[in-house]
């Protein structure tokens, strides 16, 4: 059997815009007909919320959209730099915590930030929503399905997933 396909969806607390990607990306694997060619999970580069579900305002913005999220926050650790293949970071800080990780262990994982693939990557970040208005939560499922979408064609392509 072919190995699976690793991706690590990381921000900083892994309990808004990480889980969401995970099950954005999870739910377009699915509809590509992919599921069984993929790894996915989250995680974040802080431990502020270890333990904890997804932040409600992300799960009801989700919910709303068909998409449900799931699992537990968890800090991201220097086998992950290993384990996956893609490493993708929500913003730019995220990425620079996780090239400091991936220094250090000697991983090979590619690391990423999302919006690389997004057609509208504005500033390239996906926005932190955690201290603003519900709006920001809209605003970043607009984002992560949008940049999602097209980092899954860049991984099908790459992979040769589709004759
Ligand atoms: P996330 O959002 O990184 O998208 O999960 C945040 C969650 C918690 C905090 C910051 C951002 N915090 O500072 O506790």
């Amino acid at each position: 059997m072919t190995e699976p396909i690793r991706v690590l969806f990381v921000c900083l607390g892994n309990i808004c815009r990480s889980p969401l990607a995970e099950a954005v990306f999870r739910h377009q694997v699915r509809e590509r007909g992919l599921a069984d060619r993929f790894d996915i999970d989250s995680a974040g580069t802080s431990g502020y919320h270890r333990g904890s579900p997804p932040d409600a305002r992300s799960t009801d913005t989700a919910r709303r959209r068909g998409i449900e999220l799931a699992g537990r926050s968890r800090s991201v650790v220097a086998g992950d730099l290993n384990r996956f293949d893609y490493v993708i970071a929500m913003d730019a800080e995220n990425e620079a915590a996780l090239r400091d990780l991936l220094r250090a262990s000697g991983g090979s994982a590619k690391v990423h930030r999302l919006r690389e693939w997004d057609p509208h990557p504005g500033d390239g970040n996906v926005p932190d929503p955690y201290y603003g208005g519900p709006s920001g939560f809209d605003d970043v499922q607009d984002i992560v399905e949008r940049a999602s979408a097209a980092f899954l064609e860049h991984v099908v392509r790459e992979h040769g997933l589709e004759g």
